[in-house]
């Protein structure tokens, strides 16, 4: 049976921003969410350096549920396509200031380290840091190095910006930015949630592993889109018109690590971050080095073990 939608049936991406939803009625399916961040909604407070995933200008922090909560992480707003936000969370550097102008704790920390000079990478640093502080009740060295590996900075140089890292949570915390199950809880209830996926002109996310193969059966010529971290150059660099893309990472089913004696079932939506947290003791030689946080972070494993290129960062 073919279960994709009609030509003319759209759902378009609904995310949360700053407490409302979104819905990117003007987004296409290869909008990057860094220019969807600085155009329709003026948001300009994230950069673009390189516009291909290496500099950490762009950082933004996406947060979608998990484990009864949220789970937070930093991505490159500028190779990640609109459409694959639905139903998540995304924060930018603009939201963490209070209403009153109180800074964040982690904005704080960057101006007491004297961690800013012409601030081109600022807001890149401060969303990477933002995604640690969220995760973390304090923050060692290599915590921070790692954190930040991926942002680029050409005129402060890195210590100050990772004394910053380390002294961010002796700021105390964010009324602003409560955190915790009860923040996390509210967070998640306020998240889009539609039955139906994503679908636009170019662009289908199905929810179950059932529709995916369907879909892909009825259009064979389709893009399967992971992580992005490939894909995403081929437009931001090469300029390509893509194929019907077809998105993995709605599917549940395929965002799952199964334990099967000394097997591991890797699905192909598990990001590399997450699939390294679960390798028992000798991981695949070449996991570990492998790219930046941010990268790994949304780069899958069925795409990155075999390939195992060196690392470029
Ligand atoms: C900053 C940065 C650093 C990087 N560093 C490295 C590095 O050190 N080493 C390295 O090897 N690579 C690196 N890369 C490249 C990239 O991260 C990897 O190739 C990664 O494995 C791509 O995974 P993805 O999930 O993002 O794939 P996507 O970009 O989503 O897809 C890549 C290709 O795989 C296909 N595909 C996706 N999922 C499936 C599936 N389940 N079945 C069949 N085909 C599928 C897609 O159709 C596409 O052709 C880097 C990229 C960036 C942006
Ligand atoms: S603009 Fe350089 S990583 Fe996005
Ligand atoms: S402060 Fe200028 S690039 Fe970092």
């Amino acid at each position: 049976m073919d279960t994709r939608p009609p030509q003319d049936s759209k759902r378009f991406p609904r995310f949360l921003l700053d407490g409302e939803v979104v819905e990117a009625r003007d987004a296409t399916a290869t909008t990057t969410l860094l220019q969807y961040l600085r155009g329709p909604l003026g948001r300009c407070g994230t950069k673009e350096g390189c516009a291909e995933g290496d500099c950490g200008a762009c950082t933004v922090v996406v947060g979608e549920a998990r484990d009864g909560g949220m789970r937070y992480r930093a991505v490159n707003s500028c190779i990640r396509f609109v459409p694959t936000l639905d139903g998540k969370e995304v924060v930018t550097v603009e939201s963490l200031r209070a209403a009153d102008g109180t800074l964040h704790p982690v904005q704080q920390a960057m101006v007491e380290a004297h961690a800013s000079q012409c601030g081109f990478c600022t807001p890149g640093f401060v969303m990477s840091l933002f995604a640690l502080w969220l995760e973390r009740d304090r923050v060692k060295r290599e915590e921070a190095v790692e954190a930040i590996t991926g942002n680029l900075c050409r005129c402060t140089g890195y210590r100050p910006i990772i004394e910053a890292a380390m002294r961010m949570h002796a700021l105390g915390p964010s009324a602003h930015w409560p955190r915790g199950p009860d923040n996390a809880g509210r967070r998640r209830a306020a998240l889009p949630a539609d039955a139906a996926g994503v679908s636009l002109p170019g662009f289908h996310a199905p929810r179950t592993l059932d529709a995916l193969a369907d879909a892909y059966a009825g259009a064979p010529e389709s893009l399967l889109l992971a992580g992005g971290t490939d894909v995403g150059l081929w437009v931001t660099k090469q300029l390509r018109d893509l194929p019907p893309i077809l998105y993995l990472g709605d599917v549940a089913e395929l965002d799952r690590i199964d334990e099967r004696g000394s097997v591991l079932e890797i699905g192909a939506a598990v990001s590399l971050t997450d699939a390294s947290r679960c390798w028992p003791s000798s991981p695949p030689a070449s996991a570990p080095r492998r790219c930046a946080t941010r990268a790994r972070c949304a780069a899958t494993s069925p795409t990155g073990l075999p390939s195992a290129i060196p690392c470029r960062c």
